[in-house]
């Protein structure tokens, strides 16, 4: 008996219909559908699809074992997470070796920051394995706030928030243009390095592009708390026409 295939599908940013054919496609046909999300939520990948998941298909629902409580410098997260994987990609591996397709939802683009990844790297020498790119996140973002971001020979940076504020200050130093993602509550130290560097003025902030409850707006008007699925935008030179 033949092995399944594994398809690892980029999603987009939100609105199901920036979804490519190819993805709506092989969702539709998979007879296994995986996701991962937090243990209290659906899943951002899971709600873009919908009703897309036929209604015989095995679901697979991957719940991290944590989000925030233990930091990403700890050597117990590389490990616990490392774990977590393993066991993912283990349950993904029994339906393949049964012959069964597997399809692996992510939203945005799949090799941006996706979880799926790490499935990815612990199956791809052992099955076939079909990658459908997706529509980033900050493609939705300055699609949203109707932004150009980089013209002739700008240089764009992706910035991860995590970083440590005196990191965040050398790579916005460098960029003619950046796009710094995974706010959440690392809103203010970004604020302060986008300050610090000169680009406050310019920053846009994004939140839940192509979704029902999408914001951009001004970083210096934006106040409160920025949820996990927001950007900063800082668009590179003005007006090169
Ligand atoms: C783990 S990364 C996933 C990135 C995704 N694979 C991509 O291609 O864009 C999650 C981050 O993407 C950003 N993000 C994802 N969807 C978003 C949306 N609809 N609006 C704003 N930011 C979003 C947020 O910065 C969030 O912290």
């Amino acid at each position: 008996m033949s092995t399944g295939r594994l398809s690892i599908l980029g999603m987009g940013p939100g609105d199901p219909e920036l979804m490519t054919i190819k993805a709506v496609r092989l969702l539709r046909e998979s007879p296994v559908v995986g996701w991962f999300c937090r243990h209290d939520r659906p899943g951002h990948a899971r709600q873009i699809a919908g009703d897309m998941i036929g209604p015989d298909a095995t679901t697979l629902r991957f719940a991290y074992p944590f989000t925030t409580e233990i930091a990403v410098s700890d050597p117990a997260y590389l490990m616990r997470m490392g774990q977590f994987y393993d066991d993912c990609a283990a349950r993904v591996a029994t339906h393949l070796e049964a012959g069964h397709d597997v399809a692996l939802l992510c939203e945005g683009d799949p090799f941006l920051f996706g979880s799926a990844m790490y499935v990815f790297d612990r199956l791809h020498e052992r099955f076939e394995c079909t990658i459908v790119p997706g529509i980033t996140a900050m493609s939705g973002c300055w699609s949203a706030a109707q932004r150009p971001m980089v013209h002739g020979d700008d240089v764009l940076c992706v910035i991860p928030g995590t970083l440590d504020e005196e990191a965040l200050v050398a790579w916005l130093e460098k960029a003619d243009a950046a796009v710094i993602m995974k706010l959440g509550r690392n809103l203010e130290k970004v604020r302060t390095a986008l300050r610090r560097t000169g680009r406050e003025a310019r920053a846009i902030y994004v939140e839940r592009a192509s979704q029902p409850a999408q914001r951009c707006l001004k970083l210096t008007e934006m106040t409160g708390p920025a949820p996990y699925f927001s950007i900063i935008l800082v668009p590179g030179r003005e007006g090169a026409r």
